[in-house]
């Protein structure tokens, strides 16, 4: 079986081709981090037209790299949603004219169940799993019971993971996206430098709060003065604290879930981290750590996969076609779209 999945939810542009003995046969992908970065943030409107624009090229390059034609197709996946409206309108319409055209099953992916399924990219992982989802628009802890069976233990009170990233590279002039920049300038900085909060960390429950944690990243930041008062140290020092706080708060709320996971499925036996800030090495590394702790064992596919990607949606189509999940071309893209449903 092989299969065609377009991404165009965000900022990235991608599709690829992927079979479902886990071979990526076709990628191309294009980040629109350049347009954007003027703004310090992803425009919508710039992301549509920019999808617009380099949609077709993406795929016909996916396709050549593969190989393949429009007939050796078994199906057209695609984000229906979530995610920024024009964008997925783009892909959607894209996808939709390709299963028309070839007489192709047409299947419309969650974004979010496309990150939930990439470990199973990269390795068997079996059903159930407990998942740790962390993008710069979703933190979540979920079981994954089955394809299209999603339980959700708990989820973010304010900002997303990646986007507390994001801002605190934003107000330390890093630039964006934020993640690896604030990853690479940790490396060099002393994280006990300074005293920062670690939200929800000790009480109950699985939720996620990261907006006390911006504020007195900003609060810190704006003690160093203005225009680049800041030295490079201080920068370094600031970000080693800000991504150990995201580090305790993940691993705080990940234990917690340990046991509502076993109480649900007494069989699971996994921790599957994803979404583009399981790209970050070192939240990889204390996760890591968690999992053996609690004898459970952690799959996290390779950064490329964890970050937006066609492969993960052409992926989450394979797992869906194999079930018989198809959708109808009358499918409408959707601005929100949560997992369980
Ligand atoms: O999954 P993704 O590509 O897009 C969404 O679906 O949101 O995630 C993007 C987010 C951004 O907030 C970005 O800063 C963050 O993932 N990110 C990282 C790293 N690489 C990307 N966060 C921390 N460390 C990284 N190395
Ligand atoms: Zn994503």
């Amino acid at each position: 079986m092989i299969v065609l999945g377009i991404e165009t939810s965000c900022d990235e542009t991608a599709a690829a081709v992927v079979d479902d003995e886990r071979h990526i046969l076709g990628e191309a992908l294009l980040s629109q981090t350049e347009e954007h970065r003027p703004y310090g943030g992803v425009v919508p409107e710039i992301a549509a037209r920019s999808h617009l624009d380099h949609i077709d090229t993406l795929v016909a390059q996916a396709m050549d790299q593969a190989g393949a034609s429009y007939d050796d197709l078994d199906g057209v996946a695609v984000t229906g949603g979530p995610g920024l409206i024009g964008g997925v309108i783009v892909g959607v319409m894209c996808a939709k004219a390709i299963a028309l055209a070839a007489g192709k099953p047409f299947v419309a992916v969650n974004h979010l169940e496309g990150h939930a399924l990439s470990a199973r990219l990269v390795e068997e992982v079996d059903f159930p799993y407990l998942l740790l989802l962390v993008s710069g628009g979703h933190c979540q802890l979920l079981v994954v019971e089955e394809v299209g069976r999603y339980h959700r233990l708990g989820g973010t009170m304010d900002d997303a993971a990646g986007e507390a990233f994001d801002k605190t590279a934003k107000v330390l002039g890093l630039g964006y996206p934020g993640g690896p920049a604030v990853e690479k300038a940790a490396r060099e900085g002393n994280p006990e430098r300074f005293d920062l909060p670690r939200p929800l960390v000790g009480r109950k429950g699985c939720d996620f709060s990261f907006s006390g944690l911006k504020t007195a990243v900003r609060r810190m930041a704006d003690g160093f003065g203005e225009n680049g008062a800041a030295s490079p140290q201080d920068v370094a020092d600031l970000c080693a604290g800000f991504q150990t706080a995201v580090g305790d708060v993940l691993v705080d709320r990940c234990r917690n879930a340990v046991k509502p996971f076993r109480d649900r499925n007494n069989g699971g036996k996994s921790l599957v981290l994803a979404g583009g800030v399981a790209a970050n090495g070192y939240l990889r590394a204390r996760l890591e750590t968690l999992a053996g702790e609690e004898g459970l064992r952690l799959f996290c596919p390779p950064p490329g996969l964890c970050t937006d990607n066609g492969a993960m949606i052409a992926w989450a189509g394979v797992e869906r076609l194999k079930r018989g999940m198809t959708d109808d071309l009358d499918f409408a893209p959707r601005p929100r779209w949560p997992l369980d449903q």
